[in-house]
């Protein structure tokens, strides 16, 4: 049927183009109405300059620069500075202990741009949830990280190190350079595994690479990109194109793996109440927190939650610890007389045993402190973000709104100049418990600090200590002259080049 000479179809797409006209425009009138608010919000807080599209993007080009950028604004502008994402993402970025105590000792929740991208891989798990929910299963994690609970995690992190290091031997005889992150990757992935779920894998002996471990690679690439490439904020615009499907691919592999995890669990724990077996069985573990976690009304935590924490868990507990080891190992290497220091003390504390004990772990203090030290110049987890519910000020009297993103920057808390003497060099005496108590606690963050700091620290420091006494008792770590790493920023702290060293063994000398 014609009308007026005109087709029906014609008439419709007339309809289409209008709306989507009328969509962009209103896209368009919003993102200007942000942007204002944005601008007004960092009035007080001069900046670099930023381009009107996209902002401080292009500054930041993944090169294995990206950092010293942070720390040349830093000297510029003094406790803050703001840092644009597109045209309307305003983050206000701190680096002074004054300025994250204030943000940090808040229960402000995560900030609902970066973290969200989290939530199609790692659900709404204990890194990203918030309010009640976040509460209630903090509280009923905590138990899982008592001392009692991570005192067996010593042997079990022991068996991963020295699975690691007897691969090593190859290294150590040909005495030529090698990448080591792949290595450590896979031994906190073997220890997490054992240690939170009690499940053995061959992740370290099974040829080829892992391919959790390459899915964890790329989603914390994916969503480094997604946060800096504007359009990718639209679900709809990440979804279609060919990073969201390599996304999807890649947390549907660590889904996979998760599942798995939880379904073998389940079905011990079922054989196990078949046989009245539950009871005596060994500690609690962090699966079995989760699966027999009961609210006051009977109720346990639903499947898509237990997965949340998993995936949450699987991730940080081995991804930020391969980071804070391998660059450890890196610092060493590049420090010998701290590593001959260390490596002395730990001969002293193992007094001929083979093997790190619990009661171990508080005779090593130099060690402990180079550990610090290597937190300090390489922090597993570069930068955290909130958002604000209500207006917040500073120290120095500048206020922002509500609804302002704060970024802190743990790198550059880490190596503000104005709190840290010559940072660029490794010195571990900055621990001496004299100088700790000099400082502002929140010049040092790793673990971050207040309500929401790392669950896992504990366990984390427990690990970092175990594979460094092992390692340092078997070999010497050496530099590469030829093979500087390039720190990048991509939810944990990598390198662009990978983190390669030399060794040799410790008895040949
Ligand atoms: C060197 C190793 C580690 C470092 C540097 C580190 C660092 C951090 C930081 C900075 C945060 C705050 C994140 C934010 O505010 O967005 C955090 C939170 C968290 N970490 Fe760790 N982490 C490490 C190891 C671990 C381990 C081994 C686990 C688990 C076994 C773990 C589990 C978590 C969880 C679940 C959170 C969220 C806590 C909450 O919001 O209540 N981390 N971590």
């Amino acid at each position: 049927m014609l009308l007026y000479g005109i087709s029906p179809f014609v008439l419709s797409v007339n309809h289409v183009f209008a709306l989507i006209f009328l969509a962009c425009l209103l896209t368009v009138v919003k993102l200007l109405i942000v942007r204002r608010k944005g601008v007004k919000t960092m009035e007080r807080f001069p900046g670099p300059p930023a381009h009107w599209l996209f902002g401080h993007v292009k500054e930041f080009r993944q090169d294995g620069h990206d950092l010293e950028k942070i720390v040349k604004w830093m000297e510029l502008y003094q406790f803050a500075f703001p840092l644009w994402f597109g045209p309307s993402l305003a983050v206000l970025n701190i680096h002074h202990p004054s300025y994250v105590k204030t943000i940090l000792t808040t229960t402000e929740p995560k900030d609902d741009y970066a973290y969200k991208f989290f939530i199609p891989w790692l659900g709404d798990g204990l890194l990203v949830s918030t309010g009640q929910k976040w509460f209630r299963h903090r509280r009923l994690l905590t138990p899982g990280f008592h001392y009692d609970v991570l005192k067996p995690y010593v042997k079990l992190i022991s068996d991963s190190t020295k699975v690691m290091l007897d691969k090593w031997e190859v290294h150590s005889r040909s005495e030529e350079s090698f990448e080591l992150f792949k290595h450590v990757s896979l031994m906190t992935l073997d220890s997490i595994m054992k240690c939170a779920f009690s499940c053995n894998s061959n992740c370290q002996t099974d040829s080829g690479t892992n391919p959790y471990i390459q899915a964890v690679f790329d989603l914390c690439h994916l969503v480094n990109l997604r946060f800096r490439v504007f359009p990718y904020h639209s679900k709809a615009i990440f979804h279609l194109s060919p990073h969201g499907y390599r996304f999807r691919k890649a947390a549907s592999i660590a889904h996979n793996h998760t599942a798995e995890v939880i379904r073998k669990r389940k079905e011990v724990l079922k054989m196990e109440e078949e046989q009245g077996i539950v009871k005596n069985r060994r500690y609690l573990d962090f699966l079995d927190i989760l699966l027999s976690a009961r609210d006051e009304h009977q109720q346990g935590l639903s499947d898509e939650d237990i997965r949340a924490e998993v995936d949450t868990f699987m991730f940080e507990g081995h991804d930020t610890t391969a980071s804070g080891i391998s660059w450890i190992f890196y610092n060493l290497a590049c420090n010998p007389e701290h590593q001959e220091k260390c490596r002395q003390e730990i001969q002293q504390a193992l007094d001929g045993k083979a093997t790190l004990e619990w009661e171990d772990l508080n005779k090593i203090p130099y060690t402990t402190m180079c550990i610090k030290e290597s937190l300090r110049l390489h922090p597993p987890v570069p930068g955290i973000s909130r958002k604000l519910t209500k207006p917040l000020t500073f120290f120095d009297g500048r206020t922002v709104p509500e609804g302002c993103t704060i970024g802190v920057s743990i790198y550059g808390i880490h190596m503000n100049s104005t709190v840290w003497e010559n940072p660029y060099k490794f010195d571990p005496l900055r621990f001496l418990p004299e100088n700790v108590a000099n400082r502002s606690p929140h010049a040092f963050v790793p673990f971050s600090a207040g309500p929401r700091n790392c669950i896992g620290q504990n366990f984390a420091m427990n690990e970092m200590k175990v594979a460094v006494a092992l390692t340092l008792k078997r070999y010497y770590l050496i530099k590469d002259p030829d093979h500087t790493p390039k720190m990048i920023p991509q939810v944990v702290l990598r390198s662009l080049n990978g983190i390669h060293i030399k060794i040799k063994p410790v008895e040949n000398d």
